[in-house]
């Protein structure tokens, strides 16, 4: 699928929950955000079709995200017949890492390639801080298990309140570094304000270069995490859902004020 600027389009990224187990401070208030009630939420086989639909017509990567997606009951058979969906090239998912320990090897075993993992600072107060109440060292001991398990490749996402240069950010650098794993520096957005930037080291907030449509939680094609067009796929049915998004993806991002992180997925 090409869009109106002749971008290829072949990333979808797929929120399964809008739920976390986190309050990151910059993604959700303390009190937590109202959440999608269960019928709204895509039943893991809607989600299937859709990705079916979605590599049907050239989607070739495809993330899983949220929310936390290792909080949603019945993720590993989940990406486990994601990765039998023939056309998909490269398969990820992106997660805090909490419980990646317990669950490193069964993605890994249901045919996950790659994984992200959040992680701004390696400071156990601050993270704890940060996420209100995390604890990093099951982050930690998360990252190792996913290279153990041969996740490939384990990228770490590290947010970053004003440049890469702050200190929690060179220690992040600095422990990537140290055992060849890449590091992402993601600059803290405001989705209502239209504040973003490219990603350093990524390919997010690139407009001219994007290739992505998302799916909601509840069913929604975005075409643009930073514009509040979306088609219901429930609706309109999958493929009319997926081609109107691709035809009315705005040349750049703007603002979307009818989003959170947490269901559109960061
Ligand atoms: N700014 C930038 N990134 C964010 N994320 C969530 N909220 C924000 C925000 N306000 C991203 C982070 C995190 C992922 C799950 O979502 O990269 O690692
Ligand atoms: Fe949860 Fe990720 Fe939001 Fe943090 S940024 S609260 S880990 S969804």
């Amino acid at each position: 699928m090409y869009d109106r600027f002749n971008r290829p389009i072949t990333y979808l990224r797929v929120s399964v929950t809008d739920r976390c187990n986190l309050r990151c401070t910059y993604c959700m208030p303390a009190e937590g955000v109202k959440l999608l009630s269960h019928k709204d939420i895509l039943s893991f086989e809607e989600i299937l079709d859709v990705i079916r639909e979605a590599v049907s017509l050239g989607i070739t990567k495809v993330r899983i995200t949220g929310g936390e997606p290792l909080v949603r009951k019945g993720i590993i058979p989940f990406v486990e017949k994601v990765a039998t969906v023939e056309g998909i090239t490269d398969f990820g998912l992106t997660t805090n890492g909490i419980f990646l320990p317990e669950n490193a090897v069964a993605l890994a075993g249901a045919g996950l390639h790659r994984i992200n993992i959040s992680l701004d600072t390696l400071d156990p107060e601050k993270y704890r801080k940060i996420t209100r109440g995390g604890d990093i060292g099951k982050v930690l001991t998360g990252i190792e298990a996913a290279r153990a398990a041969g996740l490939n490749p384990v990228k770490i996402n590290c947010v970053v309140r004003n440049s890469s240069d702050e200190p929690d950010a060179v220690a992040v650098r600095a422990f990537c570094a140290e055992r060849g794993i890449e590091a992402r520096f993601i600059h803290e957005m405001s989705l209502a304000d239209g504040c973003f930037t490219i990603v350093e080291n990524g390919h997010g907030g690139d407009c001219r270069n994007c290739n992505r449509l998302r799916l909601t939680a509840n069913g929604m094609i975005r075409p643009c995490l930073f514009n509040d067009i979306q088609f219901s796929t429930r609706e309109l049915g999958i493929r009319e859902a997926l081609e109107m998004a691709v035809g009315m993806k705005p040349a750049q991002g703007s603002v979307s004020s009818n989003g959170t992180f947490n269901h559109i997925g960061g």
